[in-house]
């Protein structure tokens, strides 16, 4: 039995992926952006072992959340599944003055993993997108570029898959992985999304838990339980280092 925090848990793919390892007996924690929102994720839910609440937009609702998930006892795996979609019409700042997508996708993910006592398995939730996102950062806020929601989207889930790379080259005994779960109908895929929604929590569970020799490796991207190439970039150490020199600026904390 695992003890499994799973981000943006209220709802799609990560209840879902919830409900999967609490079926197959494993202990999980939720997480919710708000008191309201942790209410519905308990009666989604009942068997789950808590919520942890925050809000993942803000630098403080990181941090609130890292606590929380502390002060209940080490993980054994942490999915980073919590996200914002490709269809923002407007860049909208956050409290910090950050742009959302990049806080929520990006920052959320790297704070956490720097600030969760270092669980035996990370698994972050990217997408096939991730293909088109650009791994330079010249703007990575939007300051100064007209406001492409897919793009940012797109360079959001790449950087997800970056961090997760970065965090195998880095972390020795950790199993840090990433993923697509394929272009499903949840709140974010929207209701014409074509592929199997049954097969989309899936591998994020097993990446968490299996001890299948497939699941236990670091450095990988799945998709639908097999290894799928990742954009070349999320390799290159020198663009890892580029967005943790990035982030450890912007938050003041370094992996
Ligand atoms: N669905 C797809 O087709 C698809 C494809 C590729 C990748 N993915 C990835 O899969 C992951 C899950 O997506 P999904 O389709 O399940 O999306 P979803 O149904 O929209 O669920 C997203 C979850 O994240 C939470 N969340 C969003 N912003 C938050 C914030 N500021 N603070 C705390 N929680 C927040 C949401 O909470 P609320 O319910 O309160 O908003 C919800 O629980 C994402 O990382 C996404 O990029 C999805």
């Amino acid at each position: 039995m695992s003890r499994v925090l799973i981000t943006g848990s209220t709802e799609g793919l990560g209840l879902m992926a919830a409900r999967l390892l609490a079926d197959d007996g494993h202990l999980v924690t939720l997480h919710a952006r708000s008191a309201a929102r942790a209410e519905d994720a308990r009666a989604a839910l009942p068997e789950a072992e808590s919520v942890i609440i925050g809000d993942l937009s803000s630098m403080a609702g990181m941090r609130l959340v890292a606590e929380q998930a502390n002060s209940g006892g080490r993980y054994d795996a942490v999915i980073h599944n919590a996200g914002v979609g490709y269809r923002e019409l407007r860049r909208i700042p956050t409290v910090d003055g950050l742009e959302h997508v990049f806080a929520i996708n990006v920052l959320a993910p790297y704070l956490l993993t720097g600030l969760i006592e270092r669980p035996d398995r990370l698994v972050y939730l990217s997408s096939g997108m991730h293909r088109s996102g650009d791994p330079g950062l010249s703007d990575p806020q939007w300051e100064h570029r007209h406001w492409n929601g897919s793009q940012a989207y797109s360079d959001s889930k790449l950087f997800d898959v970056v961090l997760a790379f970065a965090v195998a080259r880095l972390f020795t005994g950790v199993l840090s992985n990433a993923l697509e779960p394929g272009w499903v109908p949840t709140k974010m895929g929207g209701p014409g999304a074509p592929d199997d929604i049954s097969l989309a929590p899936v591998t994020q569970a097993w990446l968490a838990v299996s001890s299948d020799p497939q699941a236990m490796v670091t450095g990988g991207y799945f998709y639908h339980q097999k290894p799928r190439a990742a954009h070349p970039a999320a390799q290159d150490p020198e663009v890892q280092d580029q967005l943790l020199s990035y982030c450890a600026a912007l938050t003041g904390m370094t992996l």
